[in-house]
């Protein structure tokens, strides 16, 4: 069966890495069609368009959306962040968001279960008094019993399948209502899984831990905030943000899920053809695995963490990559 992709490479360095991820792709003989789509920073300083909610509605038909990197420097923060990045995880419910982390130089094998539609994400808030000297603005947090519940459940599954260790990281001292609500969900969803071994972090201490013990870990939950910071850490202790993948997922396959490089779209070396494409490579790699092809999925990573250092250049990875499936 064919599988029809969404493509959007986005800005800078985003659509080379994203063709070095569909040459591997084709290179393993898993069928795909694909369908591009011109979205991001440049096409909104072009004609104004962030996400239209027609391209949402045709992606509900497709398996999957494979993204390079989104953002340009003279668009404001947070125009397309929100309006299309995040917009596709809330409007496409990709609940989970999926970081794996492996390097073998200091033992690291784990994976971050970023919770992906709630928390500070959520855009709860606004100002007050608005550029007086009185302002205020205020920023919340919405965690919801479901969300929660839903993003934990996923982690206790995927810890059954590794080495069933789950650690719940949070900040339950200063945030004792969202804290909460982790805690509990995280305790109650743990009296089923009776085999996974559980713990808890502090996400200040996660911060140590991750860089002076990693080998600790084997699934991480966490919430949305928490998540991205904490996989931004993760990437800098296990080689570099260049081989950091992700997965955007929709478990309940209500939709289509999306993948993409942890990484931004780098305008510094955009056309210079000195990105890392491993990170994409690695994400059309979860790709292929969510979409059924574990085999194609097992070679490409394979073939990503045997690459020899010596290979510099985007497309020449990409053809080192190909090559070695
Ligand atoms: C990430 C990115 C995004 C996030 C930004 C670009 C909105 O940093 O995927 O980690 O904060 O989630
Ligand atoms: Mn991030």
């Amino acid at each position: 069966m064919t599988n029809r992709i969404g493509i959007i490479g986005g800005d800078g360095i985003g659509p080379e890495v994203i063709n070095e991820g569909l040459k591997v792709i084709n290179a393993s003989g898993v069928d795909v069609e694909t369908v591009d789509y011109d979205l991001g920073g440049t096409r909104y300083e072009n004609d104004g368009t962030v996400l239209p909610d027609s391209v949402l509605n045709e992606w509900k038909d497709l398996d999957a959306l494979y993204l390079g990197a989104v953002g340009t420097p003279n668009v404001p923060p947070g125009v397309i962040e929100r309006g299309l990045l995040l917009k596709m995880r809330f409007e496409l419910d990709l609940y989970v968001n999926l970081r794996p982390f492996k390097f073998d130089e200091n033992n690291i094998d784990f994976q971050v279960v970023r919770e992906n539609t709630e928390g500070p994400y959520a855009g709860e808030g606004g100002f007050h008094r608005y550029g007086t000297p009185y302002e205020i603005a205020t920023q919340g947090s919405i965690n919801t019993r479901h969300g929660v519940e839903r993003a934990i459940r996923f982690a206790f599954n995927l810890a059954m399948n590794r080495k069933k260790h789950l650690t719940m990281v949070h900040k339950t001292n200063v945030m004792p209502y969202a804290g909460d609500l982790w805690e509990r969900t995280f305790n109650e969803v743990a009296t089923e899984f009776k085999e996974v071994s559980t713990d808890y972090n502090h996400c200040d201490a996660a911060c140590i831990y991750m860089v002076q013990s990693p080998e600790q870990y084997d699934v991480i939950v966490t919430d949305n905030l928490f998540g991205d910071i904490l996989t931004d850490l993760g990437g800098a202790v296990s080689g570099g943000i260049g081989f950091a993948s992700s997965a955007n997922l929709n478990p309940d396959r209500t939709g289509p899920s999306m993948f993409e490089p942890v990484h931004g779209s780098a305008p510094d070396i955009a056309g210079k053809g000195i990105a890392n494409p491993v990170a994409a490579i690695l994400s059309g790699a979860m790709m292929l695995d969510f979409l059924g092809e574990n085999d194609a999925a097992d070679r490409i990573s394979k073939a990503c963490y045997e690459i020899n250092d010596g290979i510099t250049g985007t497309s020449a990875i990409g053809d080192a990559i190909a090559q070695n499936l």
